[in-house]
């Protein structure tokens, strides 16, 4: 028996008929083509899934609870780019860190990020290294994914080059 769910995603509304064991993940990739959050470990361990459900950074894979997902606001990683194209400053950060290697983890850190400092842009050293902690890289060593945080937060804040927080 099919569940009917109505969602927002990137600003767009959607209805979908949606098997009850299908997580917030399926629904994404296999219902509306948006590929973007990645599935990792497929059980909430790993961050590659991470969207923002409203306001909320979640592991979409473990997102199962239809009532929560009916009539929420989800924001992915295809919403973060303008219409012309242009790359959020968070996603330039990334790019100009070198915080993007096999790019596999990257949607879910840039929401995580985004999902923090959207809520909080003065959040902490301590902050952010907890908001990054539920991700998982493989192949950055955590140092470019670190800077290219502080290099936005510091953008976004209006701070000069240099007065980076450690
Ligand atoms: S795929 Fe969702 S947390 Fe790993
Ligand atoms: S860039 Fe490859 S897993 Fe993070």
């Amino acid at each position: 028996m099919k569940d009917t769910v109505n969602l927002t995603v990137n600003g767009v509304r959607y209805s979908v008929a949606c098997e009850k064991s299908e997580s917030l993940l399926d629904i994404l990739r296999d219902r509306l083509g948006l590929f973007g959050a990645k599935e990792g470990c497929g059980y909430g361990e790993c961050g590659s899934c991470t969207v923002i459900l409203d306001g909320e950074a979640v592991t979409a894979c473990t997102m199962r609870d239809k009532e929560r997902i009916d009539g929420s606001e989800i924001m992915t990683i295809e919403g973060l780019a303008d219409n012309e194209g242009n790359l959020h400053p968070l996603q330039e950060a990334f790019v100009e860190s070198g915080a993007v290697q096999c790019g596999f983890c990257t949607p879910g850190f840039i929401m995580r990020l985004y999902a923090l400092f959207d809520k909080n842009p003065n959040a902490s050293a301590n902050e952010i290294r907890e908001a990054m902690s539920k991700n998982l890289c493989r192949c950055t060593g955590y140092e470019a994914l670190w800077e290219a945080a502080l290099l936005y937060q510091k953008r976004m804040l209006g701070e000069k080059d240099g007065c980076a927080r450690k």
